[in-house]
């Protein structure tokens, strides 16, 4: 595995793969490897001829009053992880680095942001959308791999390369969990061990709602089915519900009539760890098949 701190030494490296005609397979990571991470690693390899992972703490994109500092760091296990998982090439660089050139102009996001993280987390997401737009132009991949378990960061970054025209293709790739449920994160170390045994409670909720929307799609509303996961996380006796929210996916505009593919996510914060998942729900309303087919049949 090669590594690279500057950006312009493995821009040069990957220039030359590319004038070979190898394709180039994109995971940016802040660090902290877990099964998660990896299983980007594997879709990459599966899909291009050359991986290359990125791990950068990214402070563009914590609040003031977020975890940047003791963000969880582990580089000497990661490069192993990186190495034993098949990277070709890891990019380290340093905040210097990357931010070098002071930023004279920032990405605002106009849209798909004023709802789940995005709501609580001001900002987050174009500092999110400023560090990948940068790791693009540095790799320069064919296709960059980025895991559901965040799907409203897969969403903005779809946004992104459409409205810059950027040449990356977008791959969302299913969130890996542990034997309980619970979604892989590097935050879950933050986790007292009575809150690790509660944390499997988030996805449970969520598979229970999801397995009766898919049951009885008419029966729920936006509404209703944020009731449903609310009254279900009510019960935990410790942490707080930041959100639960139910949007139509990857368009995240709030409608209370929900059809199409549904995400559903919530925001829970235990003590030290602000935990998010989230399930995708397909809500196909049979009477709305049923008019569709009518209206169709009349048209024709
Ligand atoms: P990080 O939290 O390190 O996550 C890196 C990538 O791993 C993201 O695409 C994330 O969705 C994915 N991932 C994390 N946990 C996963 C899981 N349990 N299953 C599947 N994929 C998982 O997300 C970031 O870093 C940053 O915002 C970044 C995109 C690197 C920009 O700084």
């Amino acid at each position: 595995m090669n590594i690279y701190q500057l950006k312009n030494d493995i821009r040069i490296q990957i220039r030359k793969h590319k004038e070979e005609g190898k394709t180039i397979g994109f995971v940016a990571t802040m660090g902290y490897l877990h099964e998660g991470h990896l299983t980007l690693v594997q879709e990459a390899k599966r899909q291009c001829d050359l991986v290359v992972m990125s791990i950068f703490v990214n402070p563009l994109q914590f609040g003031p009053s977020e975890d940047f500092d003791r963000y969880p760091r582990d580089i000497k296990r990661d490069r192993q992880l990186a190495e034993e998982a098949g990277v070709d090439y890891l990019f380290l660089p340093t905040v210097d680095e990357m931010y070098k050139e002071k930023p004279t102009m920032a990405i605002h996001i106009t849209q798909g942001t004023d709802v789940l993280c995005g709501a609580s987390r001001p900002g987050h997401f174009n500092g999110v959308a400023m560090v990948v737009m940068k790791l693009f132009q540095i790799i320069q991949p064919d296709k960059a791999f980025f895991g559901l378990k965040d799907a409203q960061q897969v969403a903005v970054i779809e946004n992104m390369v459409t409205t810059f025209e950027v040449p990356v293709e977008v791959m969302g790739v299913d969130t890996v969990r542990e034997k309980d449920g619970l979604a892989k994160s590097s935050r879950n170390v933050y986790l007292t061990k009575q809150e690790r045994v509660l944390a499997p409670k988030l996805y449970e909720a969520l598979s229970a709602v999801k397995k009766k929307v898919e049951q009885e799609p008419e029966s729920y509303s936006r509404d209703e089915i944020v009731k449903v996961v609310k009254n279900k996380l009510e019960e935990l006796p410790l942490g707080d519900i930041d959100y639960v929210e139910a949007l139509p996916y990857p368009s995240l505009e709030i409608n209370e009539q929900l059809s199409g593919k549904i995400l559903i996510a919530l925001a829970y914060k235990f003590a030290k760890a602000r935990l998010i998942d989230n399930v995708i729900v397909s809500m196909e309303r049979r009477e709305n098949e049923h008019v569709t087919h009518n209206d169709e049949s009349k048209t024709s």
